[in-house]
């Protein structure tokens, strides 16, 4: 399909861009998460303590294959996590192009100070974000077709730099 993907770390900005984007663009807007709020009629949060996290992302898998047949051109944000589940990993760049907004660890810290996200209820949130960070930027930016950086600039220039981006991509692919 020929979606416009975003994936980022929690706090990144992954739905105040993605709305952004679908408006310049003209395309429905879809948050997976969401999406998985929405059926199940529970929180991200209530998921997680009530299911496990497996379950949760079973749920992100399912909705994202989904997402691939569905030929109505879309923004589509992903969770956090959804990236690092090996299940998903194919079917990712199967969605479409992919724009990866990068934070750095002191913009997403500022950020994430109250966030009832449930992998960030451990005591020393810093060491945790870190972690999380380390581990998951390399991922982010192997899938990435488009990396741009959060925190650095007001959100229209960032709005004007993935758009920007993801034209020149498509004059690259017109090429070859
Ligand atoms: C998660 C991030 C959340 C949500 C869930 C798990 C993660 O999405 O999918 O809480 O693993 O980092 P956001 O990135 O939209 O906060």
């Amino acid at each position: 399909m020929n979606h416009i993907v975003i994936i980022g770390f929690m706090g990144s900005g992954k739905t105040r861009v993605g709305k952004r984007l679908s408006q310049e663009y003209k395309l429905p807007f879809v948050d997976v998460d969401k999406v998985i709020v929405k059926r199940m009629g529970m929180s991200v949060k209530d998921i997680f303590e009530k299911f496990g996290e497996p379950y949760y992302r079973a749920l992100e898998t399912m909705t994202i294959k989904e997402l691939t047949k569905d030929t109505e051109r879309k923004v589509i944000s992903l969770g956090a996590g959804l990236p690092m589940q090996e299940q998903n990993q194919k079917i990712i760049p199967q969605l479409g192009k992919v724009v990866y907004i990068r934070g750095s660890l002191s913009t997403l810290k500022k950020r994430l100070e109250d966030t009832n996200n449930p992998l960030m209820q451990e005591e020393n949130r810093e060491e945790k974000l870190k972690k999380l960070l380390k581990q998951r930027d390399p991922v982010y930016e192997k899938f990435a077709n488009v990396v741009v950086v959060t925190g650095v600039q007001p959100v229209d220039g960032l709005i004007r730099e993935i758009m920007g981006k993801l034209e020149e991509l498509e004059e690259e692919e017109k090429k070859n």
